[in-house]
């Protein structure tokens, strides 16, 4: 396992989501964004109860753990994450991202996270008003918010995130919380997540989907920073 950095206060974090990359060479993929600079990388777990899609599983994350360089920023799409959690931490997890609309103590699955050690990340549908996390600020490294209906990659950044985000990014500031952002990420969306407040960006068909993948990577880097 690879753990989570410090956290820069200036630092734009960028993390490049397996969801749209070419799983027949996988690894090839990965070293790219890394030589492109990602900060992270950001793995999808569905259900298909939470969300309806499938994607990955422990074992995907136990593979790259052999192989990446960079930490592994988990996000569970599913029902049941107490389920799951020792499962993605024995595979080599950096940081775990549960849902706040996801059942179970939500809680308590939060403090299993935080006590393994990884990064504590809890993330909010679009619908979801951010009030919502004011319980849980105190154990929180990261909180993610959702700028999609999550499910599927590729999709158009829905205009209401802004102001969400602007909402969490208060939340988050006092509690020394990063925000990130994760749905349609692309060079313009980009710089409307950082203006609000997101300091990571979750992007998947804007750099994978890209016939040229170092220079999306860092295209989208280059544009939130010049916020
Ligand atoms: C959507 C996932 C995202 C997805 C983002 O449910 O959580 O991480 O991979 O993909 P893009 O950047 O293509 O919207
Ligand atoms: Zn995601």
């Amino acid at each position: 396992m690879i753990s989570m950095p410090k956290l820069q206060q200036e630092k734009i974090y960028i993390a490049p989501s397996i969801l749209s990359a070419d799983l027949t060479c996988l690894a090839r993929q990965v070293e790219l964004v890394q030589e492109a600079g990602a900060d992270w990388l950001h793995i999808d777990i569905m259900d298909g109860h939470f969300v309806p899609n499938l994607s990955f599983g422990p074992a995907l994350v136990k593979n790259l753990d052999k192989v990446v360089k960079i930490p592994q920023d988990v996000h569970l799409m599913v029902q049941e994450p107490q389920k799951f959690i020792e499962p993605f931490i024995k595979a080599g997890a950096s940081a775990l991202t549960i849902h706040i609309e996801a059942r179970g103590n939500i809680r308590e699955t939060l403090k299993q996270i935080k006590k393994a050690g990884l990064w504590c990340g809890l993330s909010i549908k679009p619908d979801t008003q951010a009030a919502t996390l004011i319980p849980y600020l105190d154990l929180l490294d990261l909180i993610l918010v959702m700028s999609v209906y999550p499910g599927f990659g590729g999709q158009e950044f829905l205009p209401q995130s802004q102001n969400q985000i602007s909402q969490v990014a208060k939340l988050a500031k006092e509690h020394n919380i990063l925000v990130e952002v994760d749905g349609g990420i692309n060079r313009q969306t980009a710089k409307i997540a950082t203006g609000a407040g997101a300091q990571a960006l979750v992007a998947g068909a804007a750099i994978f989907g890209q016939t040229d993948i170092k220079k999306a990577l860092t295209d989208i880097k280059n544009a939130a920073l010049a916020n």
